[in-house]
């Protein structure tokens, strides 16, 4: 007989859900969440750092976009979006066109998730440009429907065979260079040098390639930032030779990172970009809002898409995010949270490297300094510990020893600093050898 109604409700859960899908970090399970606090089943609070991987960008169940929702269902629900469109599908479509980088002519693709979004890019664009391949990048997710797995670079999918034109090349993780050069003098030549010269000439002819897809931040290979003329130059190559450049936004959009939009940090506009998760605060809903020219004619729709209710939630969480400036909101928190977490690591020899934007940081764990032997079962004890100790937190990255800290960006000052003091003392202890390896045996990632 188990014990809590915890365990009781995790042993029915591993007897329902598939392994697939499932990711674990320690064994919770909700009954509610409002704001950044999210209670369990037996009725403890917790402060949320990761927002239901940044869906909950105005906080979760939040009362304006419950509001939009509930209406909208009692007015719609049910209708196909796409050959019963609504005024408020369409208002929100006009939305996303004029708030999204780059003033041509758009239109929006809709689905149901960020993974619709970047598979739209997948097989959109090069029936539209004539052109079959495309460039992705080491350490990107873009979903897990064929199309993703197929453009991903990420450890947690390569399990996947899925035989594609797609050409994968490494991303700018300066942290650990796949080159073994070091920033600046490198030149950044992870950007468009190794591309232009090695990529385009021996696996990808440029004219057979209709985009690029980039995370203008990497988030699941680790919280990784760019130096500044990454994006830049790959905008340069890519527009040298015609090719579309997709920003996916999935993760980092919607004021996230201290800007509305993760690439505006960089001063590229692309020619598309890849939206979902926060779009719509947990009602399913993704888009793709790209130059008119890289829609072909072609039926892509699936029965939902386009639906009002779904345009309802984006549009109030849209509302909420401007008029609350929480793009500023998410910089202003998040140069406090980077200062907590620099200063930890003075302290904390397990930390290697604390980098990211706005709220969306990420703490590296190694087992030393100089060799940067990655930590992952000090990662996975440091998430559990923390969430004993009150805190959501989620690790991930390549050898899964990156802490990510995405906190709702309403969370309160004193949440934030509660949080930290937390992870503070989550990572005191692992350090101290106060965790045993047998907690984390199932959650050590995949
Ligand atoms: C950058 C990025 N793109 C796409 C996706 C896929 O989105 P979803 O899981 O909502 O389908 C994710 C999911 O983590 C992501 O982080």
């Amino acid at each position: 007989m188990k014990e809590s109604k915890a365990e009781r409700l995790l042993e029915r859960l591993n007897g329902a859900f598939a392994g697939p899908s499932k990711l674990l970090y320690y064994p919770l399970i909700v009954k509610e969440a409002h704001g950044s606090t999210v209670t369990d089943v037996e009725g403890r609070d917790y402060i949320d750092f990761n927002a239901g991987w940044t869906v909950a960008g105005v906080g979760f169940s939040n009362p304006e976009v419950v509001e939009a929702v509930k209406e909208q269902v009692s007015l719609s629900a049910g209708l196909a979006g796409g050959t019963f469109p609504s005024e408020t599908a369409i208002q929100f479509a006009e939305k996303l066109v004029s708030m999204t980088p780059g003033r041509f002519e758009k239109r929006v693709w809709f689905g149901h998730s960020g993974t619709d979004s970047c598979a739209a890019a997948y097989k959109l664009i090069p029936m539209a440009t004539g052109r079959e391949r495309s460039v992705t990048f080491f350490g990107g997710m873009h979903g897990v429907d064929l199309a993703g797995l197929a453009m991903g670079g990420i450890r947690s999918t390569n399990k996947y065979r899925v035989p594609s034109l797609v050409t994968k090349v490494p991303y700018a993780y300066c942290y650990r260079c796949p080159y073994g050069l070091e920033y600046p003098s490198c030149g950044v030549y992870c950007a468009s040098d190794f591309i232009e010269e090695q990529v385009f000439k021996n696996v990808c002819p440029p004219e057979d390639t209709a985009f690029m897809l980039v995370e203008p931040m990497q988030s699941d290979s680790g919280d990784i930032v760019p130096p500044r003329e990454y994006l830049p130059k790959l905008r340069k190559t890519t527009e040298k030779f015609g090719i579309a450049l997709v920003a996916d936004e999935v993760k980092i959009g919607f004021g996230r990172t201290g800007k509305m939009f993760g690439v505006e940090n960089t001063g590229v506009v692309p020619d598309a970009v890849a939206l979902g998760k926060s779009v719509s605060s947990g009602i399913p809903v993704g888009a793709l809002v790209a130059k008119k020219e890289l829609f072909p004619e072609a039926f892509a729709i699936s029965t939902l898409v386009g639906n009002a209710v779904g345009a309802a939630a984006g549009i109030a969480t849209i509302r909420i995010i401007e008029r609350d400036h929480l793009s500023e909101r998410a910089a202003k928190l998040g140069r406090r949270l980077r200062k907590r977490l620099d200063e930890m690591k003075e302290r904390h020899p397990l930390i290697g490297d604390v980098r990211g934007q706005g709220l969306i940081l990420g703490v590296e764990f190694v087992k030393d300094r100089k060799k940067k032997t990655p930590a992952r079962i000090e990662t996975a004890k440091v998430v559990y510990r923390a969430w004993q100790l009150g805190l959501l937190t989620v690790f991930v990255g390549s050898d899964a020893n990156v802490v990510e800290l995405t906190p709702p960006l309403v969370i309160s000052e004193e949440d934030l600093e509660a949080g930290a003091d937390i992870l503070d003392r989550a990572i005191g202890e692992v350090e101290r050898g106060g965790v045993s390896d047998a907690v984390v045996r199932d959650y050590t990632g995949m």
